[in-house]
């Protein structure tokens, strides 16, 4: 099976924050990739920009590193890097001052795709926002891409909302959540709504539970003082879980377009229930794991008393036709046992054994995979072969991405790599709307705050387990357990 590059049309991109983290180990490898995809045309300019005063010649020299360091040696050569670096100019500007501006409009044409990127502190969005129209930069088709974290609670979230829309609207506003990037995620739609098969089981007749597993094996690094005012509720689940539970639970658009596929989402949103205390169970690293000298929780963010966690697992319920009586159970968190990213979709038991109480019985289970190794999974029973009677067991009907497709599967694109594309194309399918950010953080300001104002702490784990005994607990009472991380 050979994927198709499609080019997309001539663009000017400006990446604001060129010189951060982000845009050197993920925008322009990325769009490097791209490039030798085939997809970027040859008229196309990627414009970086950020205080740092350089010339053209010294971002080539920076993006030529970025790319050195973080693409396989087998996956770029000197020609087309070079080839690369000269769709890339560099312009110092200063989101809160008004030097350099005056340069970058001169740059900018008015004929082709315009995108900007603000891959920099939320509170600079503002800034930019408004300098861009201020000094005429923007068209009215211009596209704007904003990072996450999208707020940490309602307020804010709404605080940044109206400040965007102060310049941009909402057609025009790209919210990155890469989970939604991922192959596997757009295939979980595909499955679900090009297939007769799974729709008449999709629901909470035939679906016994669902678990969705977002598992690092790091722990807070560098980001400590940041993360331990956010945890793990408001950095993953409010975002990437939530998004990964809204594919799962809703219902099907009635055409694969942005706010069709948006609209549906939100109504999952709005049908979760509070979650009650019992339901939550939250942890924190302690020092230890592997090699037995990793540093705790506390000790990364540099704060003894922190009640922030870095581990969460909860039961939540969608009060809806399909799902009233199917829980899904959440959990994601830092320095557990592996770095696996799962969906698994359980599946209730026949109603009657012909075989008896036959052992190796197991239900059936969808289960998708997002890292490592992008693909699908439906465990199914069947006999074992051979002569030995009528004996069951399970087997796997495995669909890898990287079998499936090749040679090519090998290489599909990072999940930015596919988000850069569709905002060039104007495609908002897999970006997050306003009132869908809004929405999540309604649901998740009461359940911090209720535990806040209980004083809970959350409970030690050791690292390099799978999180809290606690978390085992939560589906044990509930005659489940979780599946084993794994990577
Ligand atoms: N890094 C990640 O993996 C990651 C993942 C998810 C989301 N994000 C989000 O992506 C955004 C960027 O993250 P990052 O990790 O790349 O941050 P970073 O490494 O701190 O980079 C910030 C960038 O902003 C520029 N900048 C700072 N103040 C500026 C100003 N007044 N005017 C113009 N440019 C300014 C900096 O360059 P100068 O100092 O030269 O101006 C730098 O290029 C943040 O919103 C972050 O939350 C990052």
């Amino acid at each position: 099976m050979v994927s198709r590059v499609i080019p997309v049309d001539p663009f000017d991109l400006v990446v604001f924050g060129a010189t951060g983290d982000l845009a050197r180990r993920k925008i322009l490898p990325g769009l490097y990739r791209r490039f030798v995809a085939g997809q970027i045309p040859e008229t196309s300019r990627i414009i970086g920009s950020a205080r740092t005063e350089m010339d053209n010649q010294g971002f080539r020299a920076f993006v030529a590193e970025a790319i050195a360091e973080f693409i396989d040696a087998k996956k770029r050569d000197a020609e087309s890097v070079a080839r690369f670096l000269d769709h890339l100019r560099y312009v110092s500007v200063d989101a809160k001052g008004d030097s350099g501006w005056p340069e970058l409009a001169a740059l900018i044409r008015p004929d082709v795709v315009q995108a900007y990127y603000f891959s920099v502190a939320p509170s600079l969005f503002g800034d930019l926002a408004e300098r861009l129209h201020r000094h005429g930069i923007a068209s009215p088709e211009a596209r704007i891409v904003v990072e996450k974290p999208f707020g940490r609670d309602l307020e804010t979230a709404k605080a940044l909302n109206a400040t965007l829309a102060a310049h941009f609207a909402e057609s025009q506003i790209y919210r990155i959540d890469h989970y939604l990037g991922k192959e596997t995620v757009q295939n979980l739609m595909a499955v679900r709504f090009a297939n007769i098969l799974f729709e008449p089981l999709w629901n909470a007749r035939h679906v016994d539970h669902v678990q969705i597993t977002v598992s690092e094996t790091v722990g807070v690094g560098g980001r400590g003082a940041y993360y331990d005012k956010s945890g793990a509720m408001r950095d993953m689940v409010q975002n990437h879980l939530m998004q990964l539970l809204c594919l799962i639970a809703m219902e099907a658009p009635y055409r694969f377009d942005p706010d069709a596929v948006r609209d549906e989402k939100l109504k999952v949103i709005h049908a979760l229930q509070p979650v009650a205390p019992e339901d939550i169970v939250r942890g924190q690293y302690r020092a230890g794991g592997p090699g037995g000298n990793g540093s705790s929780y506390v000790e990364d963010v540099d704060h003894r008393d922190s009640r922030t966690e870095s581990y969460i697992a909860l039961k939540v319920d969608i009060a809806n036709w399909r799902w009233k009586g199917t829980p899904f159970y959440l959990r994601t968190g830092k320095k557990l046992r592996a770095r696996a990213s799962e969906i698994a979709v359980v599946f209730k038991e026949v109603p009657h054994s012909i075989f008896g109480d036959e052992e190796g019985w197991r239900e059936n289970v969808l289960a998708i995979r997002l890292q490592p190794n992008e693909g699908m999974t439906l465990s199914v029973m069947i006999k074992e072969p051979g002569p030995g009677g009528m004996r069951l067991t399970e087997v796997p009907l495995d669909m890898s991405f990287a079998e499936a497709l090749g040679e090519d599967g090998a290489d599909i694109p990072d999940a930015y790599e596919r988000l850069i594309m569709d905002v060039i194309r104007g495609n908002q399918t897999l970006f997050m709307r306003g009132d869908e950010v809004e929405a999540a953080w309604a649901w998740t300001d009461p359940i911090i705050a209720a535990w806040e104002a209980r004083g809970d702490r959350p409970k030690a784990y050791d690292p390099g387990s799978s999180g809290p005994e606690d978390a085992l607990m939560l589906l044990h009472r509930d005659g489940r357990r979780w599946r084993e991380i794994r990577e």
